[in-house]
């Protein structure tokens, strides 16, 4: 049996999941259905990164315990798998994890016993961000991931002796590492990545520091109380770990997954391309310094951007999944499979590619509402009408025969559609196989328009009017429904829930996630089968359906930002209200996303930044198809303002006239639903569900007085 262990990497926990996030893990879970219908024993593992001092000023700021802290946000990743639908995966944590903790120390010992460890002083500069080492020497440096200036330490550290496996002199191709890309080109994908760390190792590798004496929040040295594990050396163990391995306790299923002690297996790490080095360089030599196998492959998957920007919460332009889900769902659209088939199809797996909410939308209604919705939509009610439901016979094909015996007029295109089908499953599943998940899908696409193309032309409810038809009119919707039988299997790992109802309404009586793709064969139907009760999976959204979806996943995602803001008083703005930052982020896309990162207390002088005014309201009115905005013109002294304000669901317009409120005046304007909004209106948030509360005065105060 093939098998294979797959991994994402284990998230930071200092943050809410977001959509960036869930890519890798939705990735990972097309991957392990897919593996899984084509019979593969699969074991997938996530987890999330719980030590260093990232997670540790999280906490601070955050004001609590970290082991509170991380044991809070570790639930908000298990919580979003869940609500995705993500399968039979296993869960690792780093801290206060025993097994975890042996891991690492034995990991540590092994590598101390063959000779790759030392121990010397360390000056250099390290960025807390990226829990990485920028540069050796105290010259200031900055980042070379996220770009932001990297602070100076000093300390006494092990090493590893990482350039035991690097080239013997720069710019030579011999060495441990270098032998492994050469002899297996399969370790680091896509090419372009490889070449990249080939070059990177190609240039010579230096020594690193793998322990902190600053930290008290890791897995301890062994032997050695001052200091804990660099928090990689740490995280990169966890893959081993999360399979049953406690250094000398061993589970079976880490001697089946890792050691291969059943045969071998294709361990294959998921990644995002900012933690490439960690994982194609770092990661083989810890390993080759414990004596244990290597990974197959590691994988780098680009990024996802907002609207071609960097997410981040400054920029308040974080998607989070659960909004799209939900919005979608509300409506009655399968939400989950809606963003699993955008994410994968938008661009080809390797490259970034830009998130969008209209872009979600237009995908989803021509892909799946219009081309796979409308030939279902239009094949199981023609059986049922045409045929009392019994399956007809496709076309005629057989795969080592290239003529298609067929009743159907010579001419049409549809005695072609058995020929393309089989090639579509071959070029599909082979596109899978190589992670193209998206030219994999486009060939898919490209078979359903071919079988919609052919109910069209040739009509099939005008050949069920002349009864010497019959014959053509039975291939015509066999050959559609050989199509969607073909296209429920082989988009099941990214469709999980819709192809699962599709194959039901189709009457198959497997279980399509044990249905092996790769054993498609057109004419394949079992003689007597009736096409179940058809039911409209894909709901289209067009025109003002279109701006009603698009409406509502405004509005649960604003609903969720401020759920997910602190207590307190609170300015219940949409988010896209808050100030823009003054330049564009100059850090690499890598930088990661912090929430918490702000600190607890600010300066009087933070303070006097945010210029709070006495403002009256002279007009207000509603935004036309902004449920939640209000539209405000605000007297501020010196002059009449307009601002727009999340209140319209507790405040009516004409209530509000005359009021005299706070407004802060000195933000960088901002678009709201395409209207400037120029200044932001303060208020409590109440309760669970954020109610704005307009902060007022009870005495008369002129407009335009500063608050202090
Ligand atoms: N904890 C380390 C990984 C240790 S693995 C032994 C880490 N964590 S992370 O939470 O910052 O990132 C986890 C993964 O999410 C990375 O693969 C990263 O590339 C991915 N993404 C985070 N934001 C992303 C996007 N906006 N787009 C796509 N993936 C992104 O690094």
């Amino acid at each position: 049996m093939n098998r294979l262990y797959l991994t994402t990497p284990i998230y930071y926990p200092n943050a809410r999941p977001h959509v960036g996030s869930a890519y890798t893990t939705i990735v990972c879970d097309v991957l392990a259905r897919y593996k899984r219908m084509c019979g593969y024993d699969v074991a997938f593992l996530t987890g999330t990164d719980e030590h260093g001092e990232k997670l540790q000023r999280a906490a601070d700021a955050a004001g609590m315990p970290v082991e509170r802290f991380v044991a809070e946000k570790r639930e908000l990743f298990r919580n979003l798998w869940h609500t995705l639908g993500i399968s039979e995966y296993r869960f690792v944590h780093t801290s206060q994890n025993p097994a975890h903790r042996e891991s690492v120390q034995w990991m540590i010992r092994q590598a101390d016993k063959a000779g790759y460890i030392d121990k010397k002083k360390y000056v250099g500069r390290y960025c807390i961000s990226d829990e990485r080492y920028v540069s050796d020497g105290p010259e200031p440096a900055n980042c070379d991931v996220c770009g932001r200036p990297a602070e100076l330490i000093s300390e006494e550290n092990y090493f590893f002796k990482l350039s035991a496996f690097g080239p013997s002199e720069p710019g030579r191709e011999d060495g441990k590492l270098m032998e492994l890309y050469r002899d297996n080109p399969q370790f680091v994908q896509p090419d372009f990545r490889r070449n990249e760390v080939i070059s990177f190792v190609k240039s010579g590798l230096r020594d690193i520091s793998i322990s902190r004496r600053r930290l008290k929040w890791g897995i301890p040295w062994p032997g050695d109380d001052e200091q804990v594990v660099y928090v990689w050396y740490d995280a990169l163990t966890s893959y081993l770990t999360g399979i049953g391995f406690a250094g000398e306790k061993r589970s079976k299923d880490f001697e089946k997954y890792w050691m291969g002690a059943e045969g071998p297996t294709e361990v294959v790490h998921m990644i995002g391309k900012d933690i490439l080095r960690f994982h194609t360089v770092y990661w083989p030599a810890f390993l080759m310094a414990a004596g244990l196998p290597l990974p197959k492959t590691i994988f780098a998957h680009g990024w996802i951007y907002y609207e071609q920007d960097k997410m981040s919460k400054s920029k308040g332009n974080v998607v989070y999944p659960e909004p799209i889900v939900d919005a979608f769902e509300s409506f009655g659209a399968p939400g989950n499979d809606a963003l699993r088939y955008y994410l994968l199809r938008e661009a080809p797996f390797g490259h970034d590619t830009s998130f969008s909410y209209e872009g979600l939308i237009d995908r989803y209604n021509s892909d799946l509402a219009n081309d796979l919705g409308n030939l279902a939509n239009r094949t199981a009610p023609m059986i049922n009408r045409y045929f009392d439901g019994l399956v007809p016979k496709a076309v005629e094909h057989s795969e080592s025969d290239n003529a298609t015996p067929s009743v159907l007029p010579v001419d049409t295109h549809a005695r072609m559609l058995p020929r393309m089908a089989t090639q579509t499953r071959t070029y599909t599943v082979n596109c899978f196989d190589r992670y193209e998940f998206s030219s994999g899908l486009a060939e898919v696409w490209r078979l359903i328009r071919g079988a919609n193309t052919d109910l069209s032309n040739i009509k099939p409810w005008a050949l069920a009017k002349d009864p010497s038809k019959r014959d053509q009119l039975a291939e015509v919707l066999g050959n559609a429904y050989e199509v969607l039988r073909f296209a429920a299997a082989l988009t099941h790992p990214v469709l999980p829930f819709a192809a699962r109802r599709l194959w039901q309404q189709l009457g198959q009586a497997s279980i399509i996630d044990e249905f092996d793709p790769k054993s498609l064969r057109w004419g394949c139907v079992d003689p007597g089968t009736k096409a179940g009760k058809p039911e409209p999976i894909f709901p289209d959204f067009k025109r003002d359906k279109r701006e009603a979806l698009l409406t509502k996943i405004h509005e649960l995602a604003e609903a969720d930002r401020a759920l997910s803001q602190p207590k307190g008083v609170q300015v219940p703005i949409p988010s896209e209200s808050q100030p823009a930052p003054a330049k564009a982020d100059s850090s690499s896309p890598a930088a990661p996303q912090n929430d918490s990162q702000s600190p607890s207390k600010i300066t009087i002088d933070d303070f006097a930044k945010v210029e709070m005014v006495v403002a009256q309201i002279v007009a207000a009115e509603s935004i036309p198809g902004a449920k939640k905005l209000l539209k405000l013109q605000v007297d501020i002294g010196s002059e009449t303002r307009q601002v727009c304000a999340g209140i319209a669901e507790y405040y009516r317009p004409e209530e509000l006239v005359g009021q005299k409120i706070v407004l802060v005046a000195n933000l960088e304007p901002r678009k709201l639903r395409g209207i400037e909004s120029n200044g932001m209106v303060v208020a409590a948030s109440a309760g669970p569900e954020g109610k704005p509360i307009l902060a007022t005065f009870k005495e008369d105060v002129p407009n335009g007085t500063r608050l202090k």
